[in-house]
């Protein structure tokens, strides 16, 4: 996947009056959800324009619930207006693209209600919290698509230069047979029991823990890389603190602290996956190794512009890992930065994603990741669960399909 033309020559934000720009209507967006996302998106909307030739939109209105807040964060982030009512700017015909920064109990309703009112929706991950409402929101989204309306799941780190680079060696035969695959993703903001009770922590809001927060990213990451699918899973999941501090006392923590998968891919290659929020000292630590029998590919999140190689075909004398510093113009996405060796960051992968998506949107192409990518994580996700369930029991994961 790469940029298209390196350097935007007029500016995109609010660029043309509503309808019209050389006959093509500028797109208005509304952004729902202000806070860690929110304000990830917001950033990438207003400087996408800057970087990126997208078509022309304008950042119309940001919702949240508390009116005050949320018009402060609207005028902070760039938006026009700030709405304290979903529903309503759904209602509204200058609002084309919903971008859903919401916690994952609210997905399903605003995404399938958005589709349904002819909005294109780009939504957080996971895709949802239980799989009857990814299945649910797959269906309205493949309904929508047969109207033109586009709908994308937003695992940002397929827009991290590296990975995509990494797929396009791994699609180039680079690799040769992939056998297995390690996926770790790490943080330890959990590691105080002390640490407040959040939405995060709780099943009915979050649907579960490191598992769906972070090893959602790090499953789609298999299989974003290798172009597979998983067939069976064997999982654990283990909550190390199961009462954490609430406003009126102890709440019990109904998710998981870290989790461990291993999938069964159709090609006959096995992954290892390996989550937590208790790895004291990693930070955000999404690493992934990738092994075939011609060579072998090493990516740690925190070097996000660095990929490691081995070549194993070169001359055994001359083989060992190699440091691609992935900021050459040739590179996914980087035409469109700073010249070579000035490194870009985590915030870059959501300037990716909305310039990837608007420019679906614009053309009528539907984008990737879709909904149908979305279930097919929260599939894994739920026969990981299962599993655990079962005392790590080998689940079929083709069961799980519609
Ligand atoms: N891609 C990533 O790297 C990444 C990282 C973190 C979180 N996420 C995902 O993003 C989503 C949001 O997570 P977050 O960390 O931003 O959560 P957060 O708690 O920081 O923010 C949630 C936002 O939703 C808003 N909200 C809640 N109820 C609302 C309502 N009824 N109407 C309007 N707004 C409402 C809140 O006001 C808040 O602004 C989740 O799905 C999460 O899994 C993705």
């Amino acid at each position: 996947m790469t940029s298209s033309a390196p350097t935007p020559t007029t500016p995109h934000h609010g660029a043309s009056p509503e309808g019209s720009s050389a006959g093509k209507k500028t797109l208005g967006v509304a952004a729902i959800g202000y806070a860690f996302m929110g304000k990830a998106h917001s950033n990438a909307w207003r400087n996408v324009g800057s970087f990126f030739d997208v078509p022309a939109f304008e950042q119309k209105v940001l919702v949240g619930r508390d009116p005050e807040q949320v018009a402060r964060a609207a005028a902070r982030y760039g938006w026009s207006e700030s709405a304290t009512d979903w529903r309503s700017v759904l209602e509204r015909d200058d609002v084309h693209i919903v971008d859903i920064c919401a916690p994952g109990w609210m997905h399903a309703e605003i995404a399938i209600a958005a589709l349904e009112a002819g909005k294109h929706v780009l939504v957080e991950k996971p895709l949802a919290n239980t799989l009857a409402e990814a299945e649910a929101m797959t269906d309205a989204a493949r309904a929508a698509r047969a109207r033109g309306i586009q709908s994308m799941i937003g695992f940002n780190y397929r827009r991290v230069p590296a990975l995509a680079l990494a797929k396009e060696l791994i699609a180039e035969g680079r690799l040769g047979t992939v056998r297995h695959v390690r996926a770790a993703y790490l943080q330890d903001w959990l590691v105080d029991p002390d640490s407040p009770m959040t939405w995060r922590l709780n099943k009915e809001t979050a649907g579960s823990g490191a598992l769906g927060d972070i090893a959602s990213h790090a499953i789609d990451q298999v299989l974003f890389l290798l172009g597979d699918t998983v067939t069976e899973v064997s999982g654990r999941l283990h909550t190390f603190v199961d009462s954490r501090p609430g406003p009126d006392g102890p709440e019990q923590v109904t998710v998981d602290d870290a989790a461990w998968a291993t999938l069964t891919l159709a090609s006959g290659a096995v992954a290892s996956v390996e989550v937590s929020r208790m790895a004291t000292g990693r930070k955000n630590s999404l690493t992934m190794e990738i092994y075939g029998d011609k060579g072998s590919l090493l990516f740690d999140l925190e070097s996000i512009n660095e990929l490691g190689f081995m070549d194993a075909t070169v001359p055994v004398r001359e083989q060992g890992f190699r440091r691609i510093l992935v900021n050459e113009p040739d590179h996914p996405y980087m035409d469109a930065w700073w010249p070579q060796g000035h490194v870009i960051g985590w915030e870059h992968t959501f300037t990716h994603e909305i310039r990837d998506f608007l420019t679906a949107v614009a053309t009528g192409t539907p984008p990737t990741p879709s909904f149908e990518d979305g279930l097919a994580v929260q599939q894994v996700l739920a026969a990981i669960e299962e599993s655990a369930d079962a005392k790590s029991a080998i689940i079929q994961v083709a069961a799980h399909r519609p």
